[in-house]
């Protein structure tokens, strides 16, 4: 069913088909889950520093150290039948009968059933035959270990008499191999039991100086560690041989695949409640600490940590910590707009998918397996303006990790490795877009912050000591980079790919074998050139001149002025269609994105950037533009990256015209990109427009569309098919997105309008002239203010009064107090 309805409320309101499979619980900052059969398994992260898992609402999923591929500490299946195999689970043998407190694996019909998902912790809670089975799971502060919590509780009036099953299975630690290697994995495995707890040590014994293990805190019944007698050779997840049979048999796995599962016996009066603590962790130890004795594990630090939670007590005392962690963390940014949905996203999940991002860049999702991709430069650029104002501290180590993997003439590595913090070779360097990226980083966290310092760093080239040279000389590269690649057109020369990773411009390929992105068969002598790093170079460009001058280095700034002039004056001769920007030049110096183009004839990207630059404002470009975007790129569920969209193979544009019509980079929603054509509305003043592209793709406001959409209503998808897809409407690709920090960005400087500037909070808001108004908390350089925007007179974007602790002031520039109070600010708009 194809909608063409334009209108956002109008599409909803008919849209019959409300599809919702839980509710928000704003207070407790929860998604709470009431049917475990969601469209697509929606899943939730554990951790925020070291220590990481991934759960999904029927308790599916994996943990790692730090690294996803080099550090896997549980098994975890892809893209299995059933869905979503492999994770921590519990069965339940209440006296023959046999259920799974998150329904899956056994699929045993529960009485009821409820997943919350809250700030790096998830509960899942069942209920069967008058016992609830509660389990909250969670990784405390600073812990290198998933602690779970399972809470038994017999409503019944008899007593009940269950036998308790835990269950992981081990991965290799490294998460590829593990899925391959098979000839040696079978033979390497090993563990060693101690007490109720189950060490996983394979390859502890050579080079490896670290080991896990799965821990209950009361006495065991039994356990068992070979996966093959546990489930039995022709069994599935749902019907393990020993859980049917009631009784461990305290296997000990030698190779194959080994697993860890405790039995624990709890009888329970009527109106009982008992409680059992898990822990998943991970150890890692010095190389003269790692025996106890021959072949005998130092299980010291184990101990210590398993001691730190062996009491439900203690474990909610560390739960309490994590909470009030996330309220001083979601305090920093506070929105009362009038609007529920708004605020849930603004206050609560925008921010918590901004921390996620930050963490895992596009490593470790339900879409990304961990083992492809590290952490991206362009990526975790972008990432880091979504959390600075979180943890600023973290944003900076990140600015330094990142800048460590360039090379001197502004080049770097597409992706590094988390574990290593080495640039990636594999995929090695040349996208063109990437050096400006770290300008952006730069600038935002020293705005953020006013911490100058950074620029002092010094920081490596290609992370080789004895090459660092000042961060501030990093950006100064960036910039020349760009400069120093310009084609035939004066403007940027693309690379193997700018933001786009699928407009491949210099790889002309005829293998299926080939990657399109390490594949750049045709860069000599190429004429392929880049309007949105054009625009991309305008907009941090001038950041960079901005900050040259902030630093007292007035030469740079005014021969980077003239470069920035130059490209303005190019993209005006060369980057103009008629219409909109064109998108790029291929190889051969032919038009990408222009009305002569049969196939592709406009783009996001080119007329997001130029926009936002402000390119030609004046003459009336960006308006032009951007009603282009609207007549042609815009459809029910967001805006499209291309159209029409490519419908053959076109050699010459590499991998973004392989993609079926709708998807991915070929004219699907690409929600990343829906923001840079918000902040250009917001830049000609249209504030309705702005929200209404903002709104289109926020989730929140799509939670009754669920079934459509099909991923998480609580943080945004990378893709939306567009309006040529099979399916328009069907989101891809949920968590690790640059979404998440570009909406944030949006929503919050550009159309509520609250900029941290280096000498202050600008409020310069565009917002839908209706609106009355709306109010902003900002702890922001020591002090908070209270925002107050008025909207009297009915209009988008203009500041007529500002007043801060009663006095009237002569900007929209709030200055600086740092003096750790509190001021209220009223901003009057007209
Ligand atoms: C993916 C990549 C990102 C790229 C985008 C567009 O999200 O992570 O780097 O910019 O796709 O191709
Ligand atoms: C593919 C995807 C793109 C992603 C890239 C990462 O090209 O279409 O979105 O960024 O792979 O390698």
């Amino acid at each position: 069913m194809k909608e063409t309805i334009k209108d956002f409320d109008v599409y909803h309101k008919n849209n019959k088909q409300i599809m919702k499979f839980g509710y928000f619980d704003d207070k407790n900052r929860e998604y709470v889950i009431t049917n475990p059969q969601t469209p697509w398994p929606w899943i939730n992260y554990l951790g925020n520093e070291d220590f990481f898992s991934l759960i999904s609402n029927t308790a599916g999923g994996y943990s790692f150290y730090k690294d996803a591929k080099f550090r896997r500490l549980t098994r975890y299946r892809y893209n299995n039948v059933p869905m979503d195999s492999g994770g921590r689970y519990f069965y339940i043998n209440d006296e023959g009968t046999i259920w799974s407190p998150g329904w899956k694996p056994c699929k045993t019909p529960l009485d009821s059933y409820e997943c919350r998902h809250g700030m790096n912790y998830t509960t899942i809670q069942g209920e069967k035959n008058g016992v609830i089975a509660k389990t909250l799971f969670f990784v405390p502060l600073k812990t290198w270990a998933e602690v779970q919590k399972l809470t038994l509780t017999n409503k019944s009036s008899a007593v009940k008499k269950l036998t308790i099953f835990s269950f992981v299975e081990w991965a290799m630690w490294n998460a590829a191999t593990d899925m391959e290697n098979f000839q040696r994995n079978f033979s390497t495995g090993e563990v060693e039991i101690e007490g109720s707890v189950i060490y996983h040590k394979t390859e502890y014994r050579e080079r490896r100086n670290h080991y896990a293990y799965y821990s209950v805190n009361v006495p065991v019944k039994g356990f068992d560690t070979d996966r093959e007698t546990f489930f039995g050779l022709y069994n599935g997840f749902d019907e393990p041989q020993v859980v049917t049979e009631g009784k461990p048999t305290n296997t000990i796995a030698h190779g194959w695949s080994p697993i860890a599962s405790h039995c624990i016996e709890v009888e329970l009066q009527p109106g009982e409640e008992k409680n059992l603590v898990f822990m998943l962790g991970y150890v890692e130890n010095a190389g003269d600490k790692k025996w106890e004795s021959k072949d005998i594990i130092n299980k010291t630090k184990a101990k210590k940590c398993i001691e730190l939670f062996d009491t439900a007590a203690k474990v909610d005392i560390a739960f309490a910590g994590l909470r009030s962690y996330w309220d001083n963390l979601l305090s920093v940014y506070t929105l009362d707009s009038g609007d529920e949905k708004l605020d849930r996203m603004v206050n609560i999940w925008n921010q918590y998918q901004c921390m996620i991002t930050f963490c895992f860049s596009r490593s470790a999702s339900y879409f990304e397996s961990g083992i492809g991709r590290g952490m991206g430069f362009r990526d975790s650029n972008q990432d880091l303006i979504g959390f600075v104002h979180q943890i600023p501290e973290r944003a900076r180590e990140r600015i330094i990790d990142i800048a460590s993997t360039q090379f001197p003439d502004g080049g770097c590595y597409h992706q590094y490795q988390p574990l290593t913090k080495k640039g990636n070779n594999e995929i090695g360097q040349g996208f063109n877009d990437d050096p400006m990226w770290l300008i952006f980083g730069t600038t935002s966290y020293i705005k953020e912050t006013g911490d100058f310092s950074i620029l002092n760093e010094a920081v490596p080239y290609d992370n080789k000591p004895g090459t660092e040279v000042t961060l501030f000389r990093h950006l100064t590269v960036s910039f020349n980079h760009v400069v120093n690649n310009l084609g035939p057109h004066g403007l940027p020369l693309i690379g193997r790919a700018d933001w786009n990773d699928c407009l491949n411009l210099n790889c002309f390929s005829y293998d299926p074998n080939e990657s399109f992105q390490t594949t750049e068969n045709k860069s000599e002598g190429s004429k392929a050139e880049s309007l949105m790093i054009a625009g991309l170079f305008v907009v941090y460009g001038r950041a960079y001149v901005e900050l040259c001058l902030r630093i007292g280095n007035t030469k740079e700034a005014s021969s980077a002025q003239k470069h920035i002039d130059t490209m303005i004056e190019a993209i005006k001769t060369h980057g103009w269609d008629g219409e909109w920007f064109l998108r790029a030049y291929d190889y051969f110096g032919n038009k990408i994105g222009s009305n002569e183009n049969e196939e592709g004839k406009i783009f996001i990207e080119s007329n997001g950037w130029c926009t936002m630059a402000g390119i030609g404002k004046e003459e009336g470009l960006c308006e032009k533009a951007l009603n282009s975007v609207k007549e042609r790129l815009e459809c029910e569920h967001g805006i499209v990256l291309n159209n029409p969209a490519f419908t053959k193979y076109y050699i010459e544009y590499g991998e973004i015209s392989s993609y079926p019509p709708g998807y991915k980079e070929n004219a699907g929603i690409f929600c990343h990109n829906n923001p840079w054509i918000m902040i250009g509305e917001t830049i000609i003043g249209r504030g309705r427009q702005a929200w209404e592209y903002y709104r289109k793709i926020c989730p929140a406001y799509l939670e009754e569309v669920s079934d459509l959409h099909k991923t998480e209503p609580y943080v945004y998808s990378q893709m939306i098919a567009g309006k040529d897809a099979f399916k328009p409407g069907e989101a891809k690709n949920s968590w690790l997105t640059g979404t998440a920090s570009w909406n944030f960005y949006t929503i919050t400087q550009f159309i509520l309008g609250v900029q941290p500037e280096y000498d202050g909070l600008r409020i310069d808001p565009c917002i839908p002239d209706d609106w009355k108004g709306f109010k902003v908390t900002r702890k922001y350089r020591g002090a908070t203010y209270h925002i107050e925007v008025q909207n009297p007179a009915g209009i988008s974007k203009g500041v007529k009064e500002v007043i801060v602790d009663g006095k009237p002031q002569t900007s929209n520039l709030i200055p600086l107090s740092g003096n750790g109070l509190e001021h209220a600010v009223t901003v009057v708009l007209g």
